[in-house]
């Protein structure tokens, strides 16, 4: 089947979509997005049940002692050019990042969540680095502040204040939308690597390149440029028409699995009304609203979990190449339950191919070709 539509490649235990429900461990996503914190989710994702307080506080307590980068990971920032890709870059730390962990190797279950701990914490610190070293500022040390949540610890290290509590909440809530999603490509491109029982940083590097791609997580950012190319919703009309005219994808639209519509894309689009409001700016989700009315009717497609998350990044003041980054911090909780998954129970994932090329039986000498 073509692109593996509708394969089932492995059983799991920690999300499913059926009938366009999307669950984290038995959790409506409804519920999640609307009661738990992204690291509630990292509990629930990784150790298949919520924690009670004591739990969440101690999980809470580790990731924020764990975010602190070694030193030599600023270096490497500052040897890439600002203009570089900054998904590449980020791939290139998280790999770099093995040289410092002396448990790289070991796959038992306590190192195994060492590591996830140490990586997931870590990733937020390295893409707020890597905006403030590309625009010549100092970065901050996670140890520098104090923070509450990997949401709001995110948004100090990139800005270099505290937050106000509405735009952590918010970037709490697109983390909680954005952890996990079961079989994707990213997440199945880990599961791929960790199955040779190679390390967990490679599984993560494997899904950040994966990740990287316009059909997959890159289409937030695509959206922004989409938006800014629009600029007024005088002109969405015209735009979106020439677009279909010229069969071009819609970036933000369709879904491979959810035909009727992404469940998560309600709550980014809620939330976008509501950061445009707070910000006295509406443009960008008013265009967006437009653009979704305009897509269902002519094509029948709906909103996916980028199409929104676009303009509330942009609503948080947050670089357009850094969407995917975001998406990548959220989802290496996803990537860690999936990969823990995968060492606790392993089978080597080796499918065959159907060969449809030409058969050669008589050898040609170099000379007669
Ligand atoms: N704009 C225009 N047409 C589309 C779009 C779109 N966004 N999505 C699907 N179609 C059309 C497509 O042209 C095709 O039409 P036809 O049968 O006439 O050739 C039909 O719908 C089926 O599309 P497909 O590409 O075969 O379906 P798929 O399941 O392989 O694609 C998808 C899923 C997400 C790659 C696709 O919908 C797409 O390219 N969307 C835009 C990129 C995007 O938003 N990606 C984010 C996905 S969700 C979150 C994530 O994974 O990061």
């Amino acid at each position: 089947m073509s692109g593996l539509t509708g394969i089932v490649a492995c059983e799991t235990a920690i999300s499913s979509i059926e009938n366009g429900v999307l669950r984290y461990r038995g959790y409506t996503i409804d519920d999640l997005a609307t009661k738990a914190t992204f690291e509630e989710i990292i509990y629930l994702l990784w150790y298949g049940r919520l924690p009670n307080r004591l739990e969440l506080t101690a999980l809470k307590q580790d990731l924020l002692e764990s975010a602190v980068l070694p030193k030599k990971i600023y270096d490497l920032l500052h040897l890439y050019e600002p203009w570089g890709n900054a998904m590449a870059k980020l791939r290139t730390c998280v790999s770099f990042l093995t040289h410092f962990d002396d448990e790289v190797m070991d796959h038992s279950f306590a190192a195994d969540h060492r590591k996830a701990i140490r990586i997931m914490a870590r990733m937020a610190a390295i893409v707020a680095a890597i905006e403030r070293i590309r625009t010549d500022l100092e970065p901050i040390e996670p140890d520098a502040i104090q923070f509450t949540s990997l949401a709001e610890m995110f948004l100090w290290l990139l800005k270099g204040e505290k937050p106000e509590p509405l735009a952590a909440k918010a970037l709490d809530v697109c983390l909680v939308l954005h952890a996990e999603h079961e079989l994707n490509a990213s997440t199945f491109a880990s599961r791929v690597t960790v199955s040779t029982m190679s390390d967990i940083y490679s599984g993560i590097v494997s899904a950040i390149g994966t990740l990287k791609g316009p059909l997959h997580g890159n289409a937030n950012e695509q959206v922004a440029n989409m938006l800014e190319d629009i600029g007024d919703i005088s002109r969405v009309e015209e735009y979106i028409a020439g677009k279909i005219a010229r069969k071009e994808r819609i970036m933000g639209f369709g879904h491979r699995v959810y035909k009727h519509g992404d469940p998560r894309a309600k709550y980014l689009k809620e939330l976008a009304k509501e950061l445009g409001e707070w910000r006295g700016d509406t443009r960008w989700y008013d265009m967006s609203a437009k653009i979704e009315q305009l897509v269902f009717a002519k094509k029948g497609l709906m909103p996916n979990v980028d199409f929104y998350s676009a303009s509330v990044y942009t609503y948080l003041g947050i670089p357009r190449d850094l969407f995917t980054l975001i998406f990548a911090i959220s989802r290496t909780s996803g990537w860690m339950a999936h990969i823990l998954e995968q060492h606790d129970n392993n089978k080597l994932i080796r499918p065959r191919a159907q060969y449809i090329g030409k058969k050669h039986d008589q050898w040609l000498p170099i000379e007669d070709r």
